[in-house]
Parts: structure tokens; C-alpha cells; sequence
């Protein structure tokens, strides 16, 4: 095992252990990170019944109506580098799709970087973010946001967006649906920090991208083909050559 990930190791059993539950707040992402800052212990969670902030990545606004939303965000108190950020975040996109799948009958799939899509609707999605000193990370604060309730969403998302009330699920409880995606991130970071290069695999039955047709944001063309140990994703391009993409340099054709 990698000695940036052994810290890891001795903290999850616990996942969940300190928790805070919201009325309403801007960010639970935000919440956590202050939380971490004045020393919540790693594994604590920040849990609010609406967010009038809530975040997604690249700046983008991530709607969480009173009531109908999971929105959490985990502190992982960690030493790991900063370059085990994304695929950590995949980690949890595969947590969370598995609490899904339990609940509807659909096939429930992670789209790379960290979406969890059912068809080409989105249902729930992840925002890792890392306090960074150096190339070193003090804490990690895990987002989760999974459509639950919700059967009206705004005009911008409604083609495209999903919940489990929409896809059928007679479970809607939102504590269940938390436990279950803490207790399943738990077991899958361990035995990611114990074998990091199981990703890839542990992915590619869940991988809403494998072999799909994707352009870089150069113009190169390709097909994906999986992941890389560090997260990026592995594109087969049309001139037989493989190129390796961060999040936000590839848009599926
Ligand atoms: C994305 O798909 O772009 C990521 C969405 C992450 C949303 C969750 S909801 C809980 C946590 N708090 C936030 O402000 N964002 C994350």
C-alpha cells in the first residue's frame, strides 16, 4: 500500500459516527469544510434538508428543494496527495450508485468524472473538495447530492435530470438512502486504499461512458475506454493512439 493512503485506512470504520443534520444551509460542502477547520473529527457528516447554496462543479449551482434532496457532505481527515482527489471521487460515485440501484430497477450507472446517471438523466452527483497545502491535502470534504423526491425540476434540468420518485423507488427515505451510501463508502475506499489499481475495474460494469464516442477539447475524437489509477479518462483516439483526459477536457458525442 501506498504510505500517502495507509492514513486512510485507520479512520473509515467510524463513517458517519458525528453528524450534523440541517434544517437549511447554504452548503453543507461549505458547513463541512468549517467543520473540519475547527477539527471535526474524520468521517463526520453535514446533512441539511434544503441548501439555498448548494454546488456542483465547475461553478454551477446544484438545486436542493426543502424535503426533496439528499445532500451531504463527509470530512475525511487525510494526508493523501492532492492527485488522489479524483479518483476518490469515483469512489463515491460508485457508493452512491449502488444505494440506487437498490432502490430502483432501472440500470444505474457512474458517468465519468462523478455523475450517477440513470439512461442519460442524471440522478445524483458528487463534488470532492481538498484543502490543499502543497501538494498535500489536510482534509477532504465529500459532497453528495441525490435527487429523491423531486418530480418537477427547473426548466434548464428538466430534460435531463432525474430522481428516484420519478424512476419508481418506493423507498424515499432519505436517512436509509444516507446510511447506506456512508456504509458502502466506507468499504469501498478501504479496499481502494488497500488496492488503488481496482478502480478501473471495479468501475468498468458501471461505466456510463465505456465505449462511447467522446471529442477532447482539442478536437481529437476518440472512443473511452475506461480509467486510469489517477482518474483520468482513457480514450482511444481515431489514429490508434491513446490520450488521457481530466474532467472538463471531454464531452460525449
Ligand atoms: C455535480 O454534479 O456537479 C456535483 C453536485 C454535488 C452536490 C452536493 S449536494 C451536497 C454538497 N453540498 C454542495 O453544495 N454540493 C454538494
Amino acid at each position: 500500500m501506498e504510505r500517502d493512503l495507509a492514513a486512510l485506512v485507520q479512520i473509515l470504520e467510524r463513517m458517519g459516527h458525528d453528524a450534523r443534520v440541517l434544517d437549511s444551509t447554504g452548503s453543507t460542502n461549505d458547513d463541512a469544510r468549517r467543520w473540519a477547520i475547527e477539527g471535526a473529527r474524520t468521517g463526520s457528516v453535514v446533512v441539511a434538508d434544503a441548501q439555498t447554496a448548494g454546488r456542483g462543479r465547475h461553478g454551477r449551482s446544484w438545486s436542493s428543494p426543502k424535503g426533496e434532496s439528499l445532500a451531504m457532505s463527509i470530512v475525511l481527515r487525510t494526508d493523501v496527495s492532492a492527485a488522489r482527489l479524483p479518483p476518490m471521487a469515483i469512489v463515491a460515485g460508485l457508493a452512491v450508485r449502488e444505494a440506487i440501484a437498490a432502490r430502483v430497477k432501472q440500470s444505474v450507472q457512474v458517468k465519468w468524472p462523478n455523475d450517477v446517471v440513470i439512461g442519460k438523466k442524471k440522478i445524483a452527483g458528487v463534488l470532492v473538495e481538498g484543502a490543499i497545502f502543497g501538494s498535500r491535502v489536510d482534509h477532504v470534504i465529500v459532497g453528495i447530492g441525490v435527487n429523491v423526491k423531486t418530480t418537477h425540476f427547473p426548466d434548464e434540468i428538466a430534460s435531463t435530470a432525474t430522481s428516484l420518485a420519478l424512476e419508481g423507488a418506493q423507498a424515499l427515505d432519505r436517512g436509509k438512502l444516507a446510511a447506506d451510501v456512508l456504509r458502502d463508502f466506507d468499504v469501498r475506499l478501504m479496499k481502494w486504499v488497500a488496492d488503488p489499481s481496482s478502480l478501473g475495474a471495479t468501475l468498468a460494469p458501471h461505466d456510463a461512458l465505456l465505449d462511447a464516442r467522446v471529442r477532447l477539447d482539442d478536437g481529437r475524437r476518440g472512443v473511452a475506454s475506461g480509467i486510469e489509477d489517477d482518474g483520468r479518462l482513457r480514450v482511444r483516439l481515431d489514429d490508434g493512439s491513446i490520450a488521457r483526459a481530466i474532467a472538463g477536457e471531454v464531452v460525449r458525442e
